[in-house]
């Protein structure tokens, strides 16, 4: 979604900009734009479409400016064009503004300003900003962050602002209100970043702004104010730099880069806990480690520091999530359920909204998301929290909002994800929830020692049997190719392997455009056997255990209908071998740990599908990585 980026420094501005906006780009963005200012001149340049096209800009103009700001806009209000993109301007031409997030009184306060004679030249909610600070300096006797207090107090909803005036030079003013936003502070330059990765390349230095904070930065540092105008001070966090982060390692696409990691970050996800695996688990902070990306927060923050006592209090779970997330929350649901015998309900982070959310004090609240910014996500646990819920997050991202809006963190050890489909994250969340339900049923003694160890000892056991699926790549490739004309495809499975399918159908949609839907196998007959016919590519995925029959069976109604008929299964499975004319081979693993090996061969297809039809694998159509809106 947005970005907003900034720099005052030695370096011409634009070069800097620019290479932060890169830094930006996974999050997904239909437009950019910069300000700067050069001999007390402001010059915006913004244009729709990709980062080239502003590049191309730049070159043209090729601005000597050393100071400025700069976004990327992924469209609300009003369609991706030039003249919608940031930043946006005052009636004066002398404040530019960059925004992040939504002005939820908009509409209000631009009929109340071009009452008083501004004038409005783009449909975004974005504009109202400039001409409210526009309006409230005309009183601030040149104060700039009284103008922008004044107007930060009357914008309603989460936002962030960045802000440059050629009458306050070399100054850049940034605002946050319930989003993200830091400042990088180098050796006599400064940068600001909605997310910290687009500075790593300058800084590891960083100050993040709280809420309904104002940051005054110029070369040399940052002053932070509340709206209130009382002056904050705050220390630097240092970041840990990860230079492998943003890096292809000679793959094509960051994608299939990131689903050939899974074996590497499973096993550092589960050797951070599993190193003894006769001991109870430990997800205490006094146990963290490090994330790739991590900061030096408080390693109290980090953790799991919940008592025994609190958690033998636990009398339901309630996880809140979207997307792949909400998914790996479904995994997490039937894990818990069997390992500590707690009922568990999952729910779409942005059906809370709106409705009572029926937690207590005896409800631990599980927020799931890669990005650790999803706006539904937050939304949902601050509830579950303000309800009396013990919150718990899960993400990659310990520097992220919800970070700081939970007391517990579990911290996935895959780093930065920067394909917008989600594919390592989802598999070390699960991987997180097999570690949070042994270590709930260990502290409620509802699982024993020998079977908890063997347990663990399987754990460790699934990146081999992941690096086996990858190893079969080529022939996924092959079969991709042979279903890559489909109109549609359906996914089917039971238990553990219905979020599978579901998944599988949230791939190959967002990166191929197909349309895939999943479903729970047994509800085919309920109404999706409808669509089936001899066009329709049919995939099952068939694990051996408790629903392998049934699951069989409900695959032989889609045969019967002439679906085309596709398997996730052991390719030694002769059941298989006669119901399906195409497998999609895994090794053998137990029906309970499956989730981690069966979802990699959907992951290929779907890649291999989407790269054949020549998609945008990395950044599909209209997706954002960070979905910090409503
Ligand atoms: C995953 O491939 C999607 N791009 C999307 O569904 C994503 O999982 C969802 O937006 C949640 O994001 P989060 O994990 O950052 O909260």
């Amino acid at each position: 979604m947005c970005g907003i980026v900034g720099y005052l420094g030695p370096t011409p501005a634009a070069s800097v900009l620019l290479s932060e906006l890169k830094c930006l780009e996974y999050r997904g963005y239909d437009s950019a734009g910069v300000a700067m200012i050069e001999n007390g001149q402001l010059m915006v340049l913004k244009t729709a479409g990709k980062l080239a096209n502003l590049e191309n800009l730049l070159n043209e103009k090729s601005p000597g400016a050393t100071w400025g700001i700069g976004h990327t806009r992924w469209a609300t209000h009003g369609i991706p064009n030039d003249q919608n993109a940031h930043p946006h301007t005052d009636c004066t031409g002398t404040i530019a503004l960059v925004h992040n997030g939504i002005i939820e009184n908009y509409d209000l306060l631009r009929d109340e300003l071009i009452a008083t004679g501004h004038t409005f030249h783009s449909e975004t909610d974005t504009e109202v900003a400039s001409h409210l600070i526009e309006e409230e300096y005309k009183n601030a006797e040149g104060d700039m962050i009284l103008a922008i207090r004044q107007a930060a107090k009357r914008l309603k909803g989460a936002y962030a602002l960045g802000i440059v005036s050629p009458a306050h030079p070399e100054i850049i003013y940034a605002v946050n209100q319930h989003y993200s936003l830091a400042v990088g502070i180098g050796d006599g330059e400064c940068f600001l970043a909605s997310d910290s990765v687009a500075v790593r390349q300058y800084t590891n230095k960083v100050i993040r702004l709280e809420q309904s904070e104002i940051a005054q930065i110029t070369m040399h540092g940052v002053r932070l104010f509340s709206f209130e105008g009382d002056e904050v001070t705050r220390r630097p966090q240092v970041l840990d730099m990860n230079p492998m982060i943003m890096d292809k390692q000679g793959y094509r696409h960051y994608l299939h880069k990131e689903i050939h990691e899974q074996p590497i970050i499973l096993r550092q996800t589960l050797s951070k806990y599993l190193a003894n695996c006769d001991k109870p688990l430990d997800l205490s902070p006094a146990h963290m480690t490090f994330a790739p990306e991590s900061i030096d927060l408080d390693p109290s923050n980090y953790g799991v520091s919940f008592t025994d006592q609190e958690l033998r209090s636990v009398e339901r779970v309630s996880v809140v999530a979207c997307g792949t997330a909400y998914h790996a929350g479904l995994v997490g649901k039937y894990i818990i359920e069997e390992l500590c015998g707690i009922p568990v309900d999952v729910e779409i982070a942005s059906e809370i909204r709106g409705r009572r959310m029926l937690v207590n004090n005896k409800t631990l609240a599980i927020a799931v998301s890669q990005s650790g910014e999803t706006a539904d996500t937050i939304a949902a646990l601050s509830e579950a929290k303000a309800n009396g819920a013990f919150t718990l997050g899960i993400t990659n991202r310990p520097d992220s909002h919800l970070a700081r809006v939970t007391s517990n963190l579990i911290v996935t050890e895959c780093g930065i994800e920067v394909s917008v489909a989600a594919t390592k994250t989802f598999v070390a969340q699960v991987a997180c929830f097999y570690l949070l339900a042994i270590y709930l049923a260990e502290k409620r003694g509802t699982i024993d020692l020998q079977k908890a160890k063997a347990l663990k000892l399987d754990l460790l056991r699934v990146p081999s049997l992941q690096e086996k699926v990858l190893a079969s790549e080529e022939y996924i490739k092959e079969k991709a190719v042979q279903y890559s004309e489909a109109k549609a495809v359906v996914f089917i499975g039971r238990g553990l392997s219905y979020p599978i399918a579901l998944e599988g159908a949230l791939k190959l949609k967002e990166l191929s455009y197909i349309h895939a839907s999943g479903y729970a196998a047994g509800e085919l007959k309920h109404g999706p056997i409808a669509v089936l016919d001899s066009q329709m590519p049919v995939i099952t995925i068939l694990i051996p255990g408790s629903v392998y029959d049934k699951t069989l069976s409900n695959a032989q109604e889609a045969k019967a209908r002439h679906a085309k008929m596709i398997a996730v299964a052991q390719e030694s499975d002769p059941e298989a071998k006669k119901t399906f004319e195409t497998i999609l081979p895994i090794p053998a693993v137990s029906e309970f740990l499956s989730p981690m090996v069966s979802v990699l061969p959907l992951q290929l297809f779907s890649y291999f599908v989407a790269d054949y039809l020549g998609k945008d694998v990395d950044q599909p159509r209209n997706l954002a990585k960070s979905v910090t809106v409503e």
